[in-house]
């Protein structure tokens, strides 16, 4: 449905200042498939380009080279109207803040009729019926309709995003933190409800959080990034055990499991800046794997059926978090 190919993305450093010729390198060589119905999670540490790579799925993030193509058309090689059509009508994003998300003067009726009107959905009176539809979907009483974003809850808010990110039927939702700016006792609530919707309305899903636990048990597929690379791409159910990168080792062991005690593998050395990635392997820096190879070459995808990950280092899959530590030492 959806596919990049050798994807960068290269910002201006917002810090440099006005004569800076400094670059941030949010995103590099990405490649990436979605299928239809298939959940994708994302996850690796702040700044490693989550969001970016979110943006650039739904179109609103211009490569600064490589491909986007969804369902066989090269988003960017279209007409600015003819890709909007294409791509908002059929991809929803839900952000991390509902409360900036929403437009607040706007009563929750127009906020859901607005995508209908600008793509010209259906007649005035058959609007309207959907976005009651949608507010039954998301689990909102009709009388929300008349509300004001600001009358409502963080949860009720986020549902009312969920609602306009579905409002076209689209086949894909992009989730970026749609949880992280709730209260954790409404968070299940929205990722339940995220999950229902996805089944029910057979659509594919993709999915960044910090909460990379909870990842896992959405996702039937985990993308690690690091440092604006994706490093690895591994079914959720080889994770973390079978993961072979080390730094999607180090990342789930620092975090708690259900089953699994915590022993995080403490990662040392010097954390690398975007505006200038090391070379070769961008986590060699930190990683107790790394050799003169690692700093000479950007490893190429290996991969073991549907199972991917660049590096030239692998631990042996289902290695225990002890077994690396130790090999560390
Ligand atoms: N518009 C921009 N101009 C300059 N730099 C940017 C811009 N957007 C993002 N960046 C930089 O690009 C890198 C990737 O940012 P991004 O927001 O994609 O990371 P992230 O993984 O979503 O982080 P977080 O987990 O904190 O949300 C960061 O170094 C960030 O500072
Ligand atoms: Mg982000």
């Amino acid at each position: 449905m959806l596919e990049l190919k050798d994807v960068h993305v290269v910002h201006k450093a917002r810090s440099g200042g006005l004569f800076s010729r400094d670059r941030v390198h949010a995103l590099t060589a990405a490649d990436l498939t979605v299928s239809p119905g298939e959940t994708v999670g994302v996850v690796g540490e702040s700044g490693c380009g989550k969001s970016t790579l979110a943006r650039v799925l739904v179109g609103l993030q211009r490569p600064t080279q490589g491909s986007v193509t969804f369902r066989g058309k090269d988003l960017w090689a279209l007409k600015e109207g003819e890709r909007r059509a294409l791509i908002g009508s059929s991809v929803g994003m839900i952000f991390q803040d509902p409360s900036t998300a929403l437009n607040r003067r706007l009563p929750v009726r127009q906020v859901l009729r607005d995508p209908l009107n600008v793509h010209r959905r259906g007649t005035p009176a058959q609007r309207d019926a959907r976005v009651r539809e949608l507010l039954d979907l998301v689990g909102l009483p009709a009388g929300a309709a008349d509300a004001l974003p600001s009358q409502l809850s963080g949860g009720q808010r986020q549902r009312v995003a969920v609602a306009r990110a579905l409002a076209l039927e689209p086949d894909l939702v992009v989730a970026d933190e749609p949880t992280s700016a709730l209260d954790v006792s409404v968070r299940a609530q929205i990722l339940n409800l995220l999950l229902d919707l996805k089944e029910r309305l057979g659509l594919a899903l993709v999915f960044v959080s910090h909460d990379i636990q909870t990842v896992r048990r959405m996702s039937d597929r985990v993308v690690t990034m690091y440092l604006g690379r994706i490093v690895e791409q591994a079914p959720a159910r080889a994770v973390p055990l079978g993961a072979r990168h080390p730094y999607t080792r180090a990342l789930f062991s620092a975090t708690p499991g259900l089953i699994s005690p915590i022993n995080p593998i403490p990662l040392v050395g010097v954390v690398p800046s975007a505006t200038r990635p090391p070379s070769g392997c961008p986590f060699r820096t930190r990683c107790w794997r790394a050799d003169h190879l690692c700093a000479e070459d950007w490893p190429a995808a290996q991969t073991e059926g549907d199972h991917l990950f660049h590096c030239h280092h692998p631990v042996a899959a289902g290695a225990t978090d002890v077994e690396l530590i130790q090999e560390r030492a």
